[in-house]
């Protein structure tokens, strides 16, 4: 009897136990069940899970739930997640908990459990879904939260369609997408961080997992929640409640990290092309620029140098001596910069593959079998650059064929990773001990892994230069390492207004050194769209023209005889504004503001810059103002926002803020702004950045009716001296009341290239002032009577 009523009972539990697999309902967290607070995080024990409340500052708070207990804690973005915030008084009843730090109130309700915050005036801010709050379905883990009625979004790093994200629905799943769709989604790259607007408040929610994540902001039918999600892992998320988008993108970056400064030399024109094959025709090509007056920094060169596409290798006939090409390179001014993919051959006596073997460096199946995949060397294994010894191998590989031969570039190329488009098996296995993880982790991460194995070790090769890193996939936090471009676009006018859209996406993502194939890389561009797209690069931080082999070739001489002037005067302008793009660069590395800016960063309450004829339009810095347009349109509808006049670069023309207006946009004026009172400082033409110019730093004044200053930073562009103190920091204020020009004293050691000052006068009622003046260290003022 005994025996039969435990049959029965097995029978009935694995029958029921079936039914709930066909039936599986989703899980929700539950309600508090005990709260402990711990060194400044609350703890909380739920019905059907953990939760964690934690401040790392005033205005950053961290939420963090699972459905079982937390063990450890990991993040590829942030390299230190200490938290050092402090809750600094809290309130309980019954039904909540209130935390309140100095700027925030962060409410818990415990049944059910659901977190809200509010700011000092006690508004809301962010809340949970009363209904819905943290869910799981399996492993698959999503976060409910209300959606205001005006509410818009901007943010999510490289994302196609609208700056407002509003009624869109997004997956990071890093991706390799030639030729991809003007709605294609995702692409190469993961920033699961977002800002939300509404009611006048803003708010920043980074949801650091980096598995398959979905965003889903009003997307569903349902226009009263919107929901963000993952695959697998933690409910993980980083609220930020300053005031301002630029308070959120400083708390953002000071979580995830900032860019260093750049070398100097990357931020002239790049010149690059899949399918230069040797070294002649490099040399050709950097002379060509020299011969023709057209300013350029560097020669590009795509996996055509390999040795039958081996990484670390240089093809032994057509690139014979590296070290000589290179010195004649620099004699002209050039510096180089070599792709680097991944895949790793399979080839016996081919040094980096029995290396990796030999040292177990490669990603694996579960039963040990090192991972296969097809590009373009054929069979490869991929580094596993989870593992610190698989990164510092791959750091320490560059010296021989790279760094010894003078190359300071290195562009990081197919590392979602790829393999032809095709899917690599999630399942295969990163890392070791507490690190083991799958690709399903690994993946969105993969790109920021190699490229801070590429930073770090280039890094410390250079005896103390900086090297120039660029990637394609990335996760979020790549500004640390590594400039980010956008893949492979396409020739058209679409792709290039959508380039600009992600590039101003990522930079309000906290990614401020990104770029795009000026030109496209799959199509052939006409001279019209080569033009224009040209003139477009010089407001954008990485300045790279590049191809698809097979197409046609891209050097700027060749679109024709009265285009060559033209271009040469857009590479000439990139030059002269080089002065304000690098002060523009410093902001970037000591706040986070990125260089493009899309509007609502400054103007976040105001509609109109959300519009999608205005959402192209993008701020270069904090005084220029660039209106793309395309190539078939020679008048357009620009929006100039704000209470200030603002200038045409081109003439002059005085507009006023606040309204919409049509320009003449001919091929050779790109409708390009600054804003009254800005002072603008740039330098005399020249050919390349290791050039010294005429001495002199020519400092453009917009006349304005309110006070204003610009921190000018300048240092020897490259080397990391200036962590040492070793820069030339001054504030440049221009006073309206008193028509002056105020220069602060130099703060750093490092002396000024500059040796006078000359200032350009605009708006005045005069041509403009030729007066010139010694460039003191001291603060001095110079009248502008
Ligand atoms: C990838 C890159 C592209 C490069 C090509 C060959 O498609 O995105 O920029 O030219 O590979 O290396």
């Amino acid at each position: 009897m005994k025996h039969l009523t435990v049959a029965i009972s097995i029978f009935i539990t694995s029958i029921s136990s079936t039914m709930a697999q066909q039936n599986r309902l989703s899980e929700q967290a539950g309600t508090v069940k005990s709260v402990k607070q711990e060194n400044n995080t609350y703890h909380f024990e739920l019905t059907n899970g953990f939760a964690q409340v934690t401040p790392y500052n005033a205005t950053t708070i961290r939420v963090r739930v699972n459905k079982s207990k937390f063990t450890g804690d990991q993040s590829y973005a942030i390299d230190d997640l200490t938290a050092k915030g402090k809750f600094t008084s809290k309130e309980e009843d019954r039904d909540n908990l209130r935390l309140y730090t100095d700027s925030l109130m962060v409410v818990v309700h415990k049944t059910p459990f659901r977190v809200s915050f509010y700011n000092k005036a006690k508004q809301l801010i962010n809340a949970d879904e009363d209904a819905l709050g943290v869910s799981w379905y399996g492993n698959n883990v999503s976060c409910y939260k209300k959606l205001h009625k005006d509410e818009k979004f901007i943010g999510l790093g490289e994302k196609t369609g609208g700056i407002n994200r509003r009624g869109n629905f997004y997956t990071h799943w890093n991706a390799d997408v030639p030729g991809y769709a003007l709605n294609a989604d995702p692409l190469y790259s993961s920033i699961p961080f977002f800002i939300g607007i509404h009611d006048k408040m803003v708010y920043g929610i980074f949801f650091d997992n980096s598995h398959r994540t979905y965003f889903n902001f009003g997307g569903g039918a349902d226009e009263e929640l919107y929901h963000f999600g993952a695959e697998d892992g933690e409910m993980n998320y980083y609220f930020f409640g300053g005031n301002t988008v630029t308070d959120i993108i400083k708390d953002y970056t000071s979580l995830t990290g900032r860019t260093t400064m750049p070398p100097l030399w990357s931020l002239g024109f790049q010149q690059s092309r899949w399918g230069y094959d040797s070294q002649e025709q490099l040399l050709d090509i950097a002379k060509t620029f020299r011969d023709k007056k057209m300013p350029a920094d560097v020669i590009v060169s795509d996996i055509n140098y390999m040795d039958n596409y081996k990484i670390f290798t240089w093809n032994p006939n057509n690139f014979s001596n590296v070290k000589q090409m290179n010195a004649q390179m620099r004699r002209m001014g050039f510096d180089m910069v070599t792709i680097i993919d991944p895949g790793i051959k399979i080839e016996k006596g081919y040094k980096a593959y029995e290396e990796g073997v030999a040292k177990d460096l490669f990603a694996k199946y579960p039963n040990g079998r090192m991972y296969v995949g097809h590009v373009w060397p054929g069979r490869c294994h991929f580094p596993d650059f989870v593992k610190p010894e698989t990164r510092k191998w791959w750091g320490e590989s560059f010296k021989d064929s790279y760094v010894n031969n003078g190359v300071r570039g290195f562009w990081n190329d197919m590392n979602e990773p790829a393999a032809w488009g095709r899917e690599f098996p999630n399942l295969i296995e990163f890392g070791e001990g507490k690190d083991k993880a799958t690709l399903y982790k690994v993946k969105n991460a993969y790109g920021s892994l190699m490229s801070k194995a590429t930073y770090e070790g280039t890094r410390a090769l250079m005896n103390g230069q900086r090297p120039f890193v660029l990637t394609r996939a990335a996760y979020a936090g790549i500004q640390k390492y590594s400039a980010q471009w956008t893949g492979d676009n396409v020739s058209s006018d679409e792709h290039m207004l959508l380039g600009f859209r992600l590039l101003n996406s990522m930079g309000v993502s906290g990614v401020p050194y990104v770029g795009m194939d000026i030109g496209g890389f799959m199509g052939n561009p006409s001279p019209e769209l080569f033009v224009r797209w040209m003139s477009l690069g010089v407001y954008s931080p990485l300045f790279r023209n590049h191809t698809h082999f097979g197409y046609n070739y891209r050097e700027p001489w060749l679109f024709g005889e009265n285009n060559t002037p033209i271009i040469r005067g857009i590479l000439e302008q990139r030059y002269q504004l080089l002065p304000y793009l690098y002060s523009s660069f410093y902001q970037a590395h000591v706040t986070g503001m990125p260089i493009n800016r899309m509007l609502p960063i400054a103007y976040t309450h105001d509609d109109k810059v959300y519009q999608g004829k205005f959402e192209n339009q993008f701020l270069f810095g904090d005084n220029i103002l660039v209106a793309p347009v395309e190539s078939n349109k020679q008048v357009a509808e620009v929006y100039l926002p704000g209470n200030t006049n603002w200038y045409r670069l081109s003439n002059d023309e005085i507009f006023k803020g606040g309204a919409a207006t049509y320009v003449q946009a001919p091929l050779t004026d790109l409708p390009v702004f600054v804003k009254e009172g800005a002072v603008i400082p740039m330098q005399s033409v020249i050919q390349h950045t290791k050039e010294k110019g005429d001495g002199v730093l020519y400092l453009h004044v917009y006349k304005g009716s309110t006070p204003t200053s610009f921190t000018y930073y300048e240092d020897d562009g490259e080397t990391y001296d200036y962590e040492k103190g070793s820069s030339y920091r001054r504030t440049i204020s221009y006073d309206p009341e008193q028509q002056k020009v105020l220069f602060g004293a130099k703060q750093g050691n490092f002396s000024s290239k500059f040796k006078r000052v000359k200032l350009i006068l605009h708006g005045f009622g005069k041509a403009g002032k030729d007066e010139t003046s010694a460039l003191n260290d001291g603060a001095f003022e110079l009248s502008l009577n």
